[in-house]
């Protein structure tokens, strides 16, 4: 993110607030933290594997004179992720913002109901790993694609369709909990977006599909880019609860009308 893109949030706005964005040691994640921490939060950088390029990312906020800290935790194993949640009670004694962004499923060399695991049941579990940091008047926002979103009506590219089916379920799976999550004053928003241009998943998916970018650009009549994506995130852990707990970026009238 330069100095000249567009912050989404005012400095100071998070002025005493903590946020944790899961996978935020790169893409789309690590500029939403960006956007957190120079908007005065307190933030957690999350990775799996990305040790060196988190902590690279925490010395740059820390300069920009934010508070920040990297924790490592896969996402899919339970120790490492109650050492997450146990470093941030320490470090911080609780959480206002949750960004649940991390995912996957695309990757090479694993098992066949990976794109699930992580996906759908992980992040369930995490969410109720992490929910004791929560308390009243905080905001969860999922990260998810129009690609998954609208799996149930509009068919996607057969390589990025057993992740769509695993992030529907997921966020199928996190809705069920928003009664009781609004019953103890926390909020939950889903984010919604197309393909993001500049992204390892936008890279995969043209390489199988050579007209992947070109099309859904031509179908959303323009396509944002990683910075552009992850200020409508930050925005939607500040911003009033949209209709449906739903916030699409960019246009999906393609979708609605499928
Ligand atoms: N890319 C798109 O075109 C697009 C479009 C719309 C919505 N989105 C959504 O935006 C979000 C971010 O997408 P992205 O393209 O930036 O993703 P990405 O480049 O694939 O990054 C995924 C992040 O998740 C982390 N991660 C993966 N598996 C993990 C695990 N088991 N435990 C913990 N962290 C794990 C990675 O950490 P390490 O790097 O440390 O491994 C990485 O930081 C996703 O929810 C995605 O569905 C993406």
């Amino acid at each position: 993110m330069s100095s000249t893109e567009t912050q989404p949030l005012a400095p100071g706005s998070l002025a005493g607030k903590r946020a944790l964005v899961t996978g935020s040691s790169r893409g789309i994640g690590a500029d939403t933290v960006k956007y957190f921490a120079q908007a005065g939060a307190s933030v957690v950088i999350n990775y799996r594997n990305k040790e060196a390029r988190a902590l690279k990312l925490v010395d740059q906020l820390r300069d920009g004179g934010a508070e920040a800290i990297a924790v490592g935790a896969d996402l899919t194993d339970a120790d490492s992720v109650q050492g997450l949640v146990d470093t941030i009670r320490e470090q911080l004694g609780g959480l206002d913002i949750l960004v649940l962004n991390a995912s996957g499923g695309m990757e090479s060399g694993m098992e066949p109901d990976y794109a699930l695991k992580l996906n759908r049941d992980a992040q369930v579990d995490f969410l109720s790993a992490v929910r004791p940091l929560l308390g009243p008047g905080s905001r969860i926002v999922f990260v998810t694609s129009h690609q998954a979103h609208f799996i149930e009506t509009t068919d996607t590219m057969p390589e990025y369709r057993p992740v769509a089916l695993s992030k529907r379920a997921g966020e199928d799976a996190l809705r069920e909990l928003i009664p009781s999550l609004e019953a103890d004053g926390i909020s939950f928003v889903v984010v919604s977006g197309d393909m993001i241009e500049g992204t390892i998943t936008a890279t995969l998916l043209q390489r199988a599909n050579p007209n992947a970018i070109e099309s859904r650009r031509e179908a959303a009549g323009r396509l944002y880019n990683v910075s552009e994506f992850a200020a409508e995130v930050a925005l939607a852990a500040v911003e009033p609860v949209p209709a449906n707990n739903t916030r699409y970026v960019g246009d999906v009238t393609e979708f609605l009308n499928a």
